[in-house]
């Protein structure tokens, strides 16, 4: 089948390449960056590397660091308007996720008419949104080299999508010495986003040689890293192999799409205000259990691609033995594996259930679910 793909802009990495960015900046033309960042970068002395590059070589910026966990639409409005205030021509974003996300929605305002809101899903917008140089400092969403942006809608617990190839970073710095101060659940909530990331992208109906490749890939750097970086968070090679995954793994599903497990996950995180990495693999095992009866090919590649053996397996057998093995996975993480056993009594509102059906990743799932089946999936996270 034909396919398109479309590859990230620029990638800096390896230990110290965050020292790139005065150069970055001169080749982007950029005379002014509005950094954004969250309070908890500014506060561990990764912002003061950054302002520091910057003022060794004499580039002014102006700092935003109000970005808080799935970031709200007053935040991105509220760091439009520091950027329009404080006159900056690009934006240099230097955190997780939220912090790339935000950088994106706030490069689109600056430049285009109106609010979040009149630009939800696939976008083209009238004006090139202002360039951004992506800092990544955890190994999960690959936001630095996807086309995608999650906002969220605040009071209605909804996650508002926007996708358009104007929203890729110019440059993604991958520094492994960045990430040696993340505290352990943050390293398992962000790794498991990228790991599921990894193995959505490759079942997706959207994926193709090339993303397969690239989803592989990704699975092969994070499965043996997570668990020893977790417990080695100082350890560059693990940091640099985890951020080479989770940026495969971004350029793989930027591309091939999700599944049903950020489909379902997305409500369920927005609605209890849980890390997005675990709300999603709070449906890794149903989801996969659920898959094997439209996709059990692909299965045992999977299996093999995590080091086990499929020999003498039927693909039953070898789709059963990856389930068995991602389930000890997220175990052995200390991740929860459901709703109950973090003290959460869940029942399935009808936001959630109009919330899954409406994500893109039930598109791409392989399996396709009707309305009961969503609710059950739902229900399952109890
Ligand atoms: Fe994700």
């Amino acid at each position: 089948m034909a396919y398109e793909f479309s590859g990230p802009r620029k990638i800096v990495a390896g230990e110290g390449s965050i020292t790139s960015v005065p150069n970055e900046v001169r080749s982007l033309k950029g005379t002014k960056p509005l950094i954004v960042t969250d309070a908890g970068i500014a506060s561990t002395g990764l912002l003061r590397r950054l302002t520091s590059l910057l003022d060794e070589e004499r580039i002014p910026c102006a700092i935003f660091s109000e970005v808080e966990p799935d970031p709200g639409i007053a935040i991105v409005e509220k760091g439009k308007s520091v950027f329009l205030e404080n006159r900056c021509d690009f934006l240099i974003a230097l955190g997780g996720g939220s912090s790339i996300d935000a950088a994106k929605v706030i490069s689109a305002l600056a430049t285009n008419e109106g609010n979040v809101r009149d630009y939800l899903g696939i976008v083209i917008f009238k004006n090139d949104p202002v360039p951004i140089i992506a800092i990544p400092t955890t190994a999960g969403t690959g936001s630095e080299v996807t086309q995608n942006a999650i906002v969220t809608d605040k009071d209605q617990k909804l996650k508002l999508f926007i996708r358009s190839s104007q929203l890729l970073p110019k440059t993604a710095i991958l520094d492994p010495t960045l990430l040696n101060s993340l505290p352990p659940g943050v390293i398992a909530n962000t790794g498991m986003d990228a790991f599921i990331h990894a193995v959505e992208s490759f079942f997706s109906l959207r994926s193709n040689l090339f993303t397969q490749q690239l989803s592989l890939s990704a699975v092969r750097l994070i499965y043996p890293s997570l668990i020893p970086f977790k417990e080695n968070p100082k350890d560059t090679e693990l940091a640099s192999r985890m951020l080479h995954g989770s940026c495969l793994a971004g350029i793989a599903f930027t591309n091939a799409g999700l599944g049903a497990m950020h489909a379902l996950g997305h409500p369920i995180g927005s609605h209890y205000h849980l890390p997005h990495g675990l709300s999603c693999a709070l449906f890794l095992r149903q989801v996969l259990t659920e898959n094997k009866e439209v996709a059990s090919g692909k299965y045992g590649v999977l299996l093999e691609t995590m080091g086990m053996s499929t020999q003498g397996l039927s693909a039953e057998r070898s789709a059963g033995k990856l389930i068995e093995a991602v389930d000890a996975f997220v175990r052995k993480l200390g991740m929860p594996t459901s709703l109950g056993a973090m003290g959460i009594k869940h029942e399935v509102q009808p936001m959630m259930i109009e919330d899954a059906i409406k994500s893109p990743g039930l598109i791409a799932n392989p399996k396709k679910f009707d309305r009961e089946k969503i609710v059950e999936l739902l229900k399952s996270a109890s």
